[in-house]
């Protein structure tokens, strides 16, 4: 069997499984937010980072990457995502005009690690002084505004918190 995956934060840039086939994609009803906490990539469970999660939101589009991948996949991807996040499935609208079901990882407001919203000046000074076994949480903030400026998508979420960062230093 194979499947379409949505890649919305870390799976857009670092792509460590193998896939048949890829191509920008967006996803109706989403939005990305640094809400959820990381405890075995960009932080540690003592203190934890902050990566994107998705929340609902009527309207709105959230822009990534779809993988075509084996189903064999699914068990490096969900080691992977582990910390919180779960399975959901959710139709996709592919650049190339289809309309897919496509199985999105999503950590929710009542998982361990949901650290939930905070001002964008607070998500900002946590990210930038949080680290953990896969980077810096600035490196995974950077990246991830670098990568959607290449897909030519907008999200204002990160590229204020970008912005905020990159006033720091
Ligand atoms: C994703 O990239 O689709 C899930 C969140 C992450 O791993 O950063």
């Amino acid at each position: 069997m194979r499947h379409w995956v949505f890649g919305y934060g870390s799976l857009i840039y670092k792509v460590d499984f193998p896939y048949l086939a890829r191509q920008p994609a967006h996803i109706l009803g989403w939005e990305r937010r640094f809400w959820q906490g990381s405890h075995d990539h960009r932080g540690t469970p003592e203190a934890p980072g902050r990566v994107v999660t998705l929340v609902e939101s009527a309207g709105q589009r959230c822009d990534g990457v779809a993988y075509w991948i084996s189903e064999s996949v699914f068990e490096h991807l969900d080691h992977r995502e582990k910390n919180g996040y779960q399975r959901l499935d959710t139709p996709m609208n592919l650049a190339d005009g289809r309309e897919v079901i496509a199985t999105v990882y999503v950590a929710d407001a009542a998982n361990h690690a949901f650290l939930g919203p905070a001002s964008l000046p607070v998500i900002a000074s946590h990210i930038a002084g949080s680290h953990g076994p896969s980077g810096s949480n600035r490196e995974y903030l950077l990246t991830l505004a670098e990568s959607l400026r290449e897909l030519g998508a907008h999200d204002q979420h990160v590229y204020d918190l970008e912005t905020l960062l990159l006033d720091r230093c």
